[in-house]
């Protein structure tokens, strides 16, 4: 049951409203009272009478409740001379007000045949035309406070309705549409995190505008950074989870969780069907084909919480999400599409105090056992819902419009983020040519092939540059100043590293930057081993977009260094940015140390990326594996032939998936053709001359200083020096 939904909150907590001016409190009522009545229009006597399971209410019941609250709380006490409408009804249709006498048993809500439809119909006439007179005569202003939560309980009620409706046509074999043009949940794709500040911050209502009692006291609470999701986890994402496993591994699951997922057999959200070919799902609008763009809804908070593990993420706490929503305006889908899960059970706020009458049984009670819900969603009654505002269901609980928006702490690192592996990937299969991201290649799998790659007789540029940096390490040193601090872009094992730490021992502090904790963790152990009198302070960051000098070495000379021609991997406007951004980072008389192959003969280079053993192909392949594994994907990998070509034009050897048939893949809910002979192009590896260097390095900010190329192959490290 949905406690807030069957009842009121305390006088004391609400407040009035600050509308009431603009229309009066009389059109306000009639309003209110005139929408449950058009909800149930399209519903005939036997729709009405029917409970499809103890948490749902039949619709004629929603009815007369609403009705009961306003008589029992308003108009009883309070209109003098009023005679109840039927001495039964208050036994038939009090909720859970043990203050207000005994109630019929819940579950048992669908066998009361009598009254007729047409007795609670009239009951709200009659209850309706006392109020009229009730409001006629002004209100004191606990009335007015008792008023208003009258208006919202009815329109919580009118929300449950829809759900309950639907619930109970969901088990029609004629799946009937509780309204036939329902125009369905907002196709806005998947959704990007945005980072919010931590610290202390306001939580709660303040006095004003009407809120339930549970929305006080306001308080503060102290956040770490994290962040959010701006939109929410849609249905595309959630068939990625299923078609990974997501319903059958234990360990994505909370213990509870997995029981009700095991005892109930769930394999999908509440009203999902697999017809052997596609997923459909009961709507507000009837039986509607799954779309993979909408937001998912009707999940627990075990499954959204399950997901969240999946997806490398979590749930918001309840003050994670109101602190979010009040200070960001880029979120999407706050109170219009679907309640959000928090990762918050639902507590009393510091200082809560339900009121001493009945309708402090409002909310109060309920504080047990339930999580808390943020937002509203699309059958929520406009204006009924506030950022404050907490709604609150048990965790297995899944007939209201639940859905899921992801959090996750401030700093997580990039590698973990599947959904934006999944983002990338459809977006790559959705355009013409088909790409992948190279960064995807480096899954456990992928970075053992590189290791492997690199001991192929045919690819020359790892050893080729590690035997040149041994060579010129003495004349490399010479230019890194006396407590320089030495950043690396992408240092994965550190190897190359030593080879300037030997030859400037005077180097101060090693800040590796990598996507990998493991393999930064690793390199870190091992250079503190060896360098004790070295500060090595490693960042987790994906350094195209977020390297930062630590504080700690401010004013120290700055040498960053990027080997291994990873610069060759970025298109030349990507790489000229990324030079640009390491030029603003670290500022004034930094140096730059790079490792970029070099233009040669073709046959040498297509070799490179075409070994005879097939370790290219292989790691090429792998990243279908990759997808098929971790986004539940069906490539068929034997069906996709490895090629490597050069591209003269643009002066680099470029990777390609070529599909050997006709087919098709599915991910995440999208099917995408691919013809015999198409191509997914998964790498770019440009190649450099002296002179092309020099322009790429001049647009990012920075003139060569120094450049050493070694004889056959050839292969380049190049020093740079900041342009003031
Ligand atoms: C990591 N990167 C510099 C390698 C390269 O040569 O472009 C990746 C690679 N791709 C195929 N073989 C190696």
């Amino acid at each position: 049951m949905h406690a807030m939904f069957d009842t009121p909150a305390p006088p004391g907590a609400a407040a009035a409203r600050p509308g009431p001016a603009a229309a009066s409190t009389a059109d306000r009522f009639d309003t209110v009272r005139a929408r449950t009545l058009a909800l149930v229009a399209s519903l005939g006597a036997e729709d009405m009478v029917v409970q499809s399971m103890p948490d749902a209410s039949p619709a004629k019941w929603h009815l007369a409740h609403t009705t009961w609250f306003f008589e029992t709380f308003l108009l009883g006490p309070n209109l003098p001379g009023y005679g109840v409408f039927d001495p039964d009804f208050g036994y038939l249709f009090n909720s859970y007000y043990d203050a207000v006498g005994p109630r019929h048993p819940r579950p048992m809500r669908g066998l009361l045949t009598r009254p007729a439809t047409e007795h609670v119909l009239a009951y709200r006439e009659h209850v309706d035309a006392h109020m009229r007179v009730l409001l006629a005569q002004g209100l004191s202003a606990d009335l007015a406070a008792l008023f208003e939560l009258g208006l919202a309980h009815e329109e919580q009620h009118q929300e449950l309705l829809v759900m309950d409706v639907q619930h109970l046509f969901a088990q029609s074999p004629l799946k009937p549409a509780f309204d036939p043009a329902w125009p369905g949940l907002p196709s806005e794709g998947v959704a990007g995190f945005r980072p919010v500040g931590g610290g202390p911050v306001p939580i709660g209502v303040k006095n004003g505008a009407f809120a339930f009692d549970n929305e006080g006291p306001a308080h503060t609470v102290w956040l770490e950074p994290f962040e959010i999701a701006d939109r929410l986890v849609t249905n595309g994402q959630w068939l990625a989870f299923i078609a990974q496993g997501g319903y059958r591994r234990p360990e994505l699951w909370l213990s509870d969780g997995w029981a009700q997922c095991q005892e109930e057999g769930w394999d999908a959200p509440l009203y999902w069907q697999h017809d052997g070919t596609a997923w459909s799902h009961m709507t507000p609008g009837g039986w509607r084909p799954v779309d993979p763009d909408a937001p998912v809804v009707h999940v627990s908070y075990y499954e959204a919480d399950a997901f969240a593990r999946w997806a490398a993420a979590r749930l918001p706490t309840e003050a994670e999400w109101e602190h979010a929503v009040r200070t960001r305006d880029d979120l999407r889908q706050i109170d219009d599409v679907a309640w959000q899960w928090t990762a918050s059970a639902y507590a009393p706020y510091p200082g809560f105090k339900p009121a001493d009458d009945a309708v402090g049984e409002y909310n109060g009670k309920f504080m047990s056992g339930q999580m808390v819900l943020r937002g509203g969603a699309c059958v929520t009654p406009a204006g009924h819902a506030r950022p404050t505002y907490r709604n609150f269901y048990r965790p297995a609980q899944r007939w209201m419009f639940s859905g899921v928006r992801l959090a996750r702490d401030g700093g997580t690192a990039p590698d973990t983020d599947r959904l934006a592996f999944l983002r990338d990937t459809l977006a790559g299969l959705s355009s013409a040519p088909k790409t992948f991201s190279p960064k995807y290649f480096y899954d456990a799998t992928g970075s053992e092939l590189f290791e492997a790659i690199c001991r192929t007789a045919e690819y020359y540029p790892t050893r080729t540059e590690t035997a040149l940096l041994r060579d010129i390490a003495p004349a490399l040193a010479a230019s890194i100043p006396e407590d320089a601090v030495l950043l690396e872009l992408g240092s994965g094992a550190s190897d190359k590293t030593r080879m300037l730490l030997d030859a400037a021992p005077w180097i101060s502090a090693y800040v590796p930057v990598d996507i990998s904790p493991d393999a930064l963790d690793g390199a870190a152990k091992r250079l503190r081993a060896a360098y004790p009198s070295l500060t090595v302070h490693p960042l987790v960051a994906d350094f195209t977009r977020d390297i930062e000098v630590p504080r700690a070495f401010a004013g120290r000379p700055v040498v960053a260094f990027f080997p291994g021609s990873t610069i060759g991997n970025f298109t030349h406007d990507e790489a000229a940015d990324l030079l640009r951004s390491v030029r603003e980072r670290l500022g004034e008389g930094a140096r730059f140390i790079v490792g970029a192959d070099q233009v040669k003969d073709i046959d040498v280079l297509l070799a490179a990326y075409d070994d005879a053993e097939g370790v290219t192909a292989a790691f090429n392949r792998n990243v279908l594996v990759r997808v098929n594994r971790e986004l539940g994907g069906d490539f068929d990998v034997d069906a996709f032939e490895h090629r490597a070509l050069w591209n003269a034009e643009r002066e680099r050897i470029e990777m390609h998936l070529v599909s050997r048939v006709d087919q098709h893949v599915t991910i995440a809910g999208r099917t995408f053709p691919l013809a015999a002979g198409e191509s997914i192009h998964t790498e770019n590896s440009h190649k450099f001359t002296p002179a092309s260097f020099a322009r790429l390095a001049a647009r990012g900010g920075w003139r060569v200083e120094r450049e050493w190329i070694s004889a056959d192959p050839a292969f380049g490290v190049y020093l740079l020096e900041a342009i003031d």
